[in-house]
């Protein structure tokens, strides 16, 4: 079949519109094999999940659950855009989690891990073993630590079972935790403490990562110092030590403060602590994220209707069934890992792999060697990894016996080419793909094809999942029609359960956010008048398939995670030699995007380009993390500015992007722009290039 090329409608394109060229890639049918074993496959799904049968559709998903006090009320409109699920429910999630499998499965192995070293023995962690464990940790969270329901925890932890096991220890007692990534600095993760107003912290001492134990406690010290600062004062400190015993850190131990948590336990085996009853709207979790604005928020996710949403959405979009062994790739401390790693399999009794390494250590085949060894049949990962494993061992794949039935896609968008190498190789044309899209604000996913249902089509998410109504508005507060081939910003119309409840400590800025741009009447009560403002750009095609094109604030997507252009700005801003900052996205190979940086001196301040790299570099590793390294530093002479004084970032993007700045004239300075050219791209006449669709919009809502 060759794909059918049909560039979409550009014509009577306005303002407020963008045109997009594209063609329609072909469509790729799931397997009768695949769907002979689906949990889904009631083609009237979407009309039972459809706008008549909303909110109760719904309950399909809370009825996976176990309740100890069943909701009267599938949702309560009464206060919007805070919308409540499921009120009047009692539940508990370690209970769902872990508890209730006893029964059927206690022998299955919930958790495996797998060390990096490829010679350190793999870990499989049984339900029953997870229930002990899981008891033993909540005993000493209540009776060593002092936790109890409503306070918050924050844990910086890698990627080993302990993270999991603290979790559904927090869960089972009702505290709150805040897990940071473990790759995030130990200032970020104070900041974070702070903000939460978390007394306790969880670490490990270590972890290994590309053949290195990387001392972790070390950040411990500098977020304690961080969050001291903001004056929030850290009373405990847990340490789980990656080998139990052994020290794998070379920071000292503050006494009365710091505890190891293998020696802690010894206090409390078998130790079983009682699954505190939960309201459905008792705030779980708290999950850092960027936003436009220079602080990270806290989403706020519920128990009742999150819960209920990842489980639905595992069970139907996963295809997740209990004898499943099931990876995703993801890390834990993103909410891809708490819903799709922990939550979602666990409460559906799969087996969820804990890979603590990079993926292509110490060699291209590592992951295909561990699907191969585990029998994994479902696997979860980001374009960034596929692009990465694709890069590093193109033909890797053929050389391992493993089988996918199923595959997913998340993060960012997906290359049809580089969906093609996933489906054709990783997959072996055996594996259905769905590309996920949605945010850690959403709790679990929004746009997909139902894997047993619908036909895949690289690059695009595909329809709302079922009960999730999207929609694509312009400028003008006007929606898209599907097929118009014009891009705008994509909505959700109406409430789901895996929403977040409100931004920690600051409502109005979740109102202001995600409901001010397009509500339509602000004394509403009707949730027709609300619809969620993603800030990711989208088109629709005809045949009701979306496709991301990015997002549309000053958020800067890098190998799927989320940074704020503002906090790297601000961090940028501690150096003393700078006067002013401006972050712009710039196309990576592998990473898809990454932060690159122009600044400029103080007056009268000599310094050298390559000195304030390295100055820049060291100062936002330390404030937020590797993660966050630019891909260059430029110093310019002047920013670029408007009239009024604001940093055109978007002519910033064009230049590190080669494409056409557009109208500079208007500008305050516009003869800076062609210094600023000439400083990245050299004397060469300029050559531009058309750029990709989010590079067009960047930085274009506030
Ligand atoms: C982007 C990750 C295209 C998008 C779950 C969104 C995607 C941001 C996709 C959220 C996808 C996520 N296709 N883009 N399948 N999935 N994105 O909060 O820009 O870390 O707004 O949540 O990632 O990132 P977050």
């Amino acid at each position: 079949m060759a794909p059918t090329q049909k560039p979409t409608a550009g014509a009577g394109v306005n303002e407020a519109e963008i045109a997009v060229h594209w063609k329609e890639e072909e469509l790729y049918k799931p397997s009768k094999k695949f769907i002979e074993q689906a949990n889904l496959t009631d083609p009237k799904i979407r009309e039972r999940f459809s706008e008549k049968n909303f909110p109760d559709c719904y309950v399909d998903y809370a009825e996976m659950l176990s309740w100890y006090q069943r909701w009267n009320k599938v949702l309560d409109t009464s206060e919007p855009p805070f919308w409540k699920w499921f009120v009047g429910g009692k539940l508990n999630v370690s209970y769902n989690c872990v508890d209730r499998h006893l029964a059927k499965y206690k022998n299955k192995a919930a958790l495996i891990f797998v060390p990096e070293p490829e010679n350190e023995a793999i870990v499989s962690i049984t339900y029953q073993e997870l229930y002990q464990r899981v008891n033993e940790v909540a005993a000493v969270l209540r009776d060593f630590a002092g936790l109890k329901a409503g306070d918050r925890v924050t844990i910086h932890m890698p990627m080993i079972a302990e993270l999991p096991i603290t979790m559904l220890a927090c869960a089972r007692l009702g505290v709150v935790h805040s897990v940071v990534f473990g790759g995030f600095s130990g200032e970020a993760c104070g900041l974070r403490a702070a903000d939460s107003g978390s007394k306790v912290l969880i670490y490990a001492d270590s972890y290994y990562r590309s053949g290195k134990l990387v001392d972790h406690k070390a950040a411990a010290e500098i977020a304690i110092e961080t969050a001291q600062k903001e004056g929030q004062n850290i009373e405990k400190v847990l340490i789980w030590r990656r080998h139990p015993g052994k020290n794998g850190s070379a920071v000292p131990m503050a006494a009365g403060r710091d505890f190891f948590m293998d020696e802690v336990l010894l206090e409390y085996r078998n130790r079983k602590v009682e699954p505190v009853h939960r309201n459905a709207e008792d705030p779980l979790f708290l999950m850092y994220t960027s936003g436009t604005t220079g602080k990270p928020k806290g989403c706020q996710h519920r128990t009742g209707g999150y819960l209920a949403y990842v489980t639905g959405t595992s069970k139907y979009i996963q295809d997740i069934h209990p004898d499943d062994v099931y990876w995703c790739m993801a890390d834990i401390g993103w909410i891809t890992g708490h819903s799709y790693i922990v939550y979602g399999p666990l409460s559906l009794a799969a087996t969820s792999v804990i890979y603590e390494g990079v993926p292509v250590y110490p060699d291209a085949g590592r992951v295909w060697r561990i699907a191969e060894r585990l029998g994994v049949n479902i696997f979860h990962t980001s374009p960034t990894a596929i692009r990465m494993l694709r890069k590093s061992g193109p033909e890797e794949p053929k050389k391992y016996d493993y089988h996918f039935k199923h595959m997913t896609t998340v993060g960012e968008p997906i290359e049809p080419e580089v969906w093609r190498w996933y489906y054709n190789t990783v997959g072996k044309q055996e594996a259905v793909i769905v590309d996920t899209w949605w945010q850690t604000e959403n709790g679990g996913f929004l746009c997909s094809t139902v894997p047993g249902i619908d036909a895949m089509k690289p690059g695009s998410a595909g329809p709302g999942v079922p009960g999730i109504y999207p929609t694509i508005y312009d400028e003008n507060n006007q929606e898209i029609k599907a097929g118009s081939g014009k891009a705008g910003n994509i909505c959700i119309r109406n409430p789901w359960p895996g929403i977040m409840q409100t931004i920690w400590g600051d409502h109005d800025r979740f109102v202001r956010q995600y409901y001010q741009k397009y509500c339509k009447n602000p004394q509403s009560k009707d949730w027709h008048d609300w619809p969620y403002f993603a800030a990711d750009g989208a088109v629709l095609a005809a045949d009701g398939y979306f496709r991301i094109l990015g997002r549309v604030d000053d958020v800067i997507n890098v190998a799927g995670h989320r940074l704020g252009t503002k906090e790297l700005e601000s961090a940028c801003l501690t150096v003393p030699e700078v006067a002013e900052a401006a972050v712009v996205p710039v196309v990576d190979e592998v990473k898809g995007r990454m932060p690159e940086i122009y600044i400029s001196l103080k007056p009268g301040v000599q310094a050298s380009q390559a000195e304030m790299q390295e100055k820049i570099v060291r100062t936002i590793e330390t404030m937020i993390g590797k993660i966050a390294r630019p891909k260059t530093v430029h110093v310019v002479p002047d920013m670029p500015k408007t009239r009024s004084g604001k940093i055109m970032r978007r002519v910033l993007a064009a230049i590190s992007n080669r494409m056409n700045t557009g109208d500079t004239s208007t500008l305050a300075n516009p003869d800076v722009v062609e210094q600023i050219r000439v400083e990245v791209q050299g004397k060469a006449p300029v050559v531009t290039r058309e750029g990709p669709e989010d590079l067009k919009t960047f930085g274009s809502v506030e």
